[in-house]
C-alpha cells in the first residue's frame, strides 16, 4: 500500500495564525490563534498581523506537530498560503515556511487561499450534510471577507472564475453593517447570532440589478446603512430595539442574491453540483436558503456545505492543497515571492 502523505499547513494570509497536519485526507491538528488586536481598529491593521504572525507562528507550529502525534521528520512537505492576502502577513508566512521546508530537507508547496477554501470540501468529514468528495465538475460559491466569486471546478487545479464582486465582497457588507450596528470586527458571526432572534421579514432591503454572474454589493451596503441611519434620527434606540430584525431582514437578501446567481450559473453550465466556502459560508441563513432550495430539487442537484471550522480561515484546507499538489509534484521554487491580488488560477 502506498505511504500516506504528511503535510504541514501555514497560514496568514490575513489575522488568523493557523498551523495543521494533514495525513492523506485526515486532519491530526487544526491550530488557530485568532488576533484580537483588531477588534478595537475596526478591521484588520497589515503591520499588526504581520508582526503578531512573526510572535505566533513557531509555537502554533510547535502545537501543531504535537497535537498531531506525529514526529518532525515524518513531514513530506510544507504548504503555505502565497496568495491572495495582505502582503506583509502573506512575506512573514512563507519566509517562515521557505526555511522550515529547508531545515527539514522536504519540498515548498504554494497554496492559493482561494482555491484552498474550496479545497476544504475534500478533508475528510470536512461537511455538514455528506461525507463524500465532490465529483468533478462542480460550482464553487466562495464568500469571504475578501471574495465573492463563482468558480466553475473541472478540476483541481483547472478552475475559471465565472462570477465576481465588482466592487464589495458580501464579508465587507456583514463587518461594515455590524460596525454600524456597534458590533465589533468580524461582524459576520454576531450579525448570524442576532439575527436568531429576528423577524427576517421585518425590514425590505432591493436587490442590485447586476447582469451576468457577478455581483455588486456596495449598493446594498449603502442602502442598509441609510436605512439604519434615517431611522435613528426619528428614534435614537433604533438600533437597541431592532438589532435582531435588521440582522435577520439583512441576511435575507444577501442569501436570495447568493442564491439566483448560483442558480444563474447552474442553469448556464449545467453543472448541478454546488459547494460553498469561505467565511461567510458559516452563516446559518445562507446555508438554509442554499439547503431548502436544494432539498425541493432532483438527486442530481448536490449541495456541500462545510462545517464551521472550515469554512472560516484554518490551515487544514493549505495542507489538503499542499496533499494535492504533492502528488502532482507541483513543488515550489524557493525564490517564488506571495502575490496579494488574485489575478486567474
Ligand atoms: O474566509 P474568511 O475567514 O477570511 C477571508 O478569507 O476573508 O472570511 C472572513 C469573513 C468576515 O467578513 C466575517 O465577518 C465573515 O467571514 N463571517 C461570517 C460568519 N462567520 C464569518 N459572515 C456571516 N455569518 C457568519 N456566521
Ligand atoms: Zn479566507
Amino acid at each position: 500500500m502506498q505511504k500516506e502523505l504528511i503535510i504541514i499547513g501555514i497560514e496568514s494570509s490575513c489575522d488568523d495564525t493557523a498551523v495543521s497536519i494533514i495525513k492523506g485526507r485526515k486532519v491530526l491538528s487544526n491550530i488557530i490563534f485568532h488576533q484580537n488586536i483588531h477588534k478595537k481598529y475596526g478591521g484588520v491593521v497589515p503591520e499588526l498581523a504581520s508582526r503578531l504572525h512573526e510572535k505566533k507562528l513557531p509555537l502554533a507550529t510547535k502545537k501543531a506537530i504535537f497535537l498531531s502525534k506525529i514526529d518532525q521528520n515524518q513531514i513530506d512537505g510544507v504548504s503555505v498560503t502565497f496568495g491572495p492576502g495582505l502582503i506583509g502577513p502573506l512575506l512573514v508566512g512563507s519566509s517562515f515556511a521557505k526555511s522550515f521546508s529547508m531545515g527539514l530537507g522536504v519540498p515548498l508547496l504554494s497554496a492559493n487561499h482561494i482555491q484552498s477554501h474550496i479545497f476544504t470540501h475534500f478533508i475528510e468529514n470536512a461537511n455538514i450534510n455528506n461525507n463524500s468528495y465532490p465529483k468533478f465538475p462542480f460550482l464553487s460559491l466562495v464568500i469571504s471577507g475578501g471574495h465573492t466569486l463563482i468558480i466553475e471546478v473541472n478540476h483541481f487545479f483547472h478552475m475559471k472564475i465565472l462570477g465576481s464582486t465588482l466592487d464589495d465582497s458580501v464579508g465587507n457588507v456583514f463587518d461594515q453593517i455590524a460596525r454600524i450596528l456597534g458590533i465589533h470586527y468580524p461582524g459576520g458571526p454576531m450579525i448570524d447570532f442576532f439575527s436568531k432572534y429576528g423577524n427576517k421579514n421585518k425590514f425590505h432591503f432591493s436587490k442590485p440589478l447586476v447582469n451576468g454572474l457577478n455581483f455588486s454589493f456596495s449598493g446594498l451596503k449603502s442602502q442598509i446603512r441609510k436605512f439604519i441611519e434615517n431611522n435613528i434620527k426619528n428614534d435614537p434606540f433604533f438600533i437597541k430595539k431592532h438589532i435582531h430584525d435588521i440582522c435577520a431582514s439583512m441576511q435575507k437578501i444577501i442569501s436570495e442574491i447568493l442564491l439566483e446567481k448560483v442558480y444563474q450559473a447552474i442553469l448556464q453550465t449545467n453543472i448541478f453540483r454546488v459547494s460553498l466556502s469561505g467565511g461567510v459560508s458559516a452563516n446559518h441563513e445562507i446555508q438554509n436558503t442554499f439547503l431548502s432550495f436544494f432539498k425541493k430539487k432532483t438527486k442530481k442537484w448536490e449541495l456541500f456545505l462545510p462545517k464551521i471550522e472550515y469554512a472560516t480561515d484554518n490551515a487544514a484546507m493549505i495542507g489538503i492543497s499542499g496533499i494535492f499538489k504533492y502528488e502532482r509534484k507541483m513543488f515550489e521554487s524557493l525564490d517564488t515571492s506571495p502575490f496579494s491580488k488574485l489575478k486567474k488560477f
